[in-house]
């Protein structure tokens, strides 16, 4: 939620600075709306914050090799206009014109028709690593698993290495839309229950706790609800695993790249 926000606020002042830093600038010659190195200047500044230089990944997932939801120009365009709802994909209907738009589509194809650099860790390793460190009792895989946390199915589609590296060793520092921790105290003295909010409304709130249980509960009949942004439900792994560890983690997770 909080990254949501901070996502919407980032669009709203990029979309205010672009305009400027286009009239500074002295315009020497006309770029074609198919233009990768037009496309790549628009995408270090709008996009580099999120999917990494080069689109080696971050937040958003590495863009080399074959994408997830765009293979031609228009599905890319159609996905930089609109986003993709639901994810920290943003729309940059608001920030870029849609000459711009139609360059950094043109970048963004021409880096999914090149390879990435390889991941420096170890995939069989990796998975081992996941089944050992008990990883299956929060995340589904391929439909078997737990599901306290997001399903990793497609995580390698949808985060790059930095992000999945940080997921691990400092779980608070990022949550996906959607996993925040709240705690709630009822007023007849019952115990407390701390989880992940799954729905709320006016009147009720509904709560995961830790064990998979969910919890129905009507506000009017609470003493306290907190809200904990900077919480997680996903222990760190940063004095578990040795750094050759966390790669070889991260280099099975980016495998994992949606279903067969
Ligand atoms: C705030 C972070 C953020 C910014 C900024 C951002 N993206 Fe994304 N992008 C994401 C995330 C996260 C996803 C993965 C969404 C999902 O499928 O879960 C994504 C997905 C995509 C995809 C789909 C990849 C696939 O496999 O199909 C494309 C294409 C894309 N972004 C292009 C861009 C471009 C071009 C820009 C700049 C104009 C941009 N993004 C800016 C976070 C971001
Ligand atoms: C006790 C439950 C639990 C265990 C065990 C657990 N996780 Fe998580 N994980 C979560 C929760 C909850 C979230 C999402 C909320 C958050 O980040 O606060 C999460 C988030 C993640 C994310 C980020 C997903 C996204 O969409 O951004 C990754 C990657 C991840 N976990 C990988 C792992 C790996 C790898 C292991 C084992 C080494 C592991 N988790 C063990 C509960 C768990």
């Amino acid at each position: 939620m909080r990254r949501a926000l901070r996502v919407l606020t980032h669009a709203a002042s990029l979309a205010l600075l672009v305009p400027a830093i286009a009239l500074a600038q002295p315009r020497p010659t006309p770029s074609a709306p198919s233009d990768p190195a037009a496309g790549q200047r628009i995408f270090d500044a709008q996009c580099a914050w999120c999917h990494g230089n080069q689109g080696d990944g971050g937040t958003g997932p590495n863009l080399h090799g074959r994408l997830r939801h765009a293979t031609t120009l228009t599905s890319v365009v159609d996905i930089i206009v609109n986003g993709i709802p639901g994810t920290d994909m943003p729309s940059f209907r608001l920030g870029l014109t849609e000459r711009s738009t139609r360059q950094t589509a043109a970048y963004v194809l021409s880096l999914s028709r090149s390879a990435s650099r390889p991941a420096i860790g170890n995939t069989e390793r990796g998975a081992a690593l996941y089944q050992s460190n008990g990883c299956g009792s929060c995340h589904v895989v391929d439909g078997r698993g737990g599901i306290l946390g997001p399903e990793l199915t497609a995580i390698g589609g949808r985060r790059g290495s930095v992000y999945l590296r940080e997921a691990m060793v400092k779980p608070a520092a990022a949550h996906p839309p959607g996993y925040l921790v709240v705690r709630a105290v009822p007023a007849n003295n019952g115990p407390e229950i701390r989880g992940i909010r799954v729905n709320e409304d006016v009147f009720w709130i509904q709560i995961r706790d830790a064990a998979g249980t969910v919890h129905s509960l009507q506000k009017s009949e609470l003493s306290r609800l907190d809200r904990e942004p900077d919480s997680t439900l996903m222990p760190s792994y940063e004095s578990r695993l040795s750094a050759t560890q966390l790669d070889d983690l991260v280099a099975y997770l980016a495998t994992l790249r949606g279903a067969k």
